[in-house]
């Protein structure tokens, strides 16, 4: 089994995500400005991931803090904390995990500085652990809505390379209805224009022995007019209070669809992606990113030269196009403000 993310060695290990699925190869990064251009340049993807390593990078940059005060100490990790922050602006689990580094820090203010280092160390270690267990809670309660026979459709990747790894969110339900003895199979978005579901999803279905049809992005109405397609499973970037969630691009347009054609469409997220500050979706910032995933394949040129482009990486989905939201501590159903606030 590979591992998506770990702490080993006073470094933090990585599936290089931008080399699957040819090459199965881990970089290693042993500062934090490698794990924040990690997380930039998608080396490290997906919301939960995206957070587990940045919990890693504030330990490992807060070890190469040099002195013995602690005010001098905080000044030092705040700048790590920022510059972490500053890889991307949509997945909260980014600034959730970065804030409970802070947390941990200031509790321990009275301790050593050299303590402190090691408190965070264990910190980060145990965030990675954590996600994995709420992971398997997750899909656990996920499978329930699962039938024998059902074919579901999922976009990007949410499987356990998007997580601290083995089970993943909306992969997670997947994998643990497959395990539980379901047969299900699964139509896999390609996800234009990073492949998420093609390079990463598809690679991991496989080599869990889960029936997997890749398709691209344009297909999956078609598969949903033909009656192909009995439930859709995504997972979240972020959500805000009101259940509006901000999944990868396209992940709206297939909301719609699925509602045109009564199919189901449940979304598979840990609290950790629940941004409670926020009341709607409108104010998840999206991330834009660089032209050239969209004018580029495989880093050979598709689109011409000069040609204006657009590439926002999410979109956001409203509630009211949301069947259920399968969360670690259970299964919210509309109307989703009640059912979040609650649960916090
Ligand atoms: O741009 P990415 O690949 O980081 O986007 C990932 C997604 O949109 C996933 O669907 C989301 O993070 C859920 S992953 C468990």
């Amino acid at each position: 089994m590979f591992k998506t993310v770990e702490y080993k060695d006073g470094k933090v290990r990585l599936i290089d995500q931008t080399r699957l699925p040819l090459e199965e190869v881990y970089v290693e990064c042993d500062n934090y400005q490698d794990v924040a251009r990690a997380i930039k340049i998608m080396q490290v993807r997906g919301a939960p991931a995206i957070g587990v390593t940045a919990a890693m990078g504030v330990a490992l940059g807060a070890k190469s803090i040099v002195t013995k005060d602690f005010a001098e100490f905080y000044k030092e990790f705040v700048k790590i904390c920022d510059h972490l922050s500053g890889t991307r602006p949509t997945a909260v689990n980014l600034f959730w995990a970065i804030e409970r580094m802070k947390l941990v820090a200031n509790k321990n203010k009275g301790k050593p500085v050299e303590s402190i280092k090691d408190v965070l160390e264990k910190e980060a270690v145990k965030i990675r652990e954590e996600d994995i267990f709420i992971n398997k809670a997750m899909g656990n309660y996920g499978q329930e809505l699962i039938e024998n026979g059902d074919t579901i459709l999922t976009h990007c990747n949410a499987g356990a390379l998007a997580t601290a790894g083995e089970y993943g969110t909306a992969l997670g339900v997947i994998k643990v209805a497959h395990e539980k003895g379901k047969k299900i199979k699964v139509y896999a978005d390609e996800t234009r224009p990073f492949l998420q579901g093609a390079r990463l999803t598809a690679w991991e279905l496989v080599k869990e022995g889960i029936p997997v049809r890749l398709i691209t992005d344009n297909m999956a109405g078609y598969f949903m007019w033909k009656g192909e397609i009995d439930k859709v499973i995504v997972g979240a970037d972020r959500i805000a209070a009101n259940g509006d969630t901000a999944n990868k691009i396209g992940t709206y347009s297939l909301s719609i669809l699925a509602k045109e054609h009564n199919i189901p469409f449940y979304i598979a997220a840990p609290l950790s992606t629940i941004d409670i500050k926020i009341s709607d979706g409108s104010k998840i910032p999206i991330e834009e990113r660089n032209p050239q995933e969209v004018t580029h394949l495989s880093g050979k040129r598709i689109a011409p030269e000069g040609v204006e482009v657009a590439n926002p990486a999410f979109d956001v989905t409203p509630n009211k196009n949301i069947s259920v939201i399968i969360t670690e501590k259970g299964i919210i159903k509309p109307p989703f403000a009640d059912g979040i606030k609650n649960l916090f």
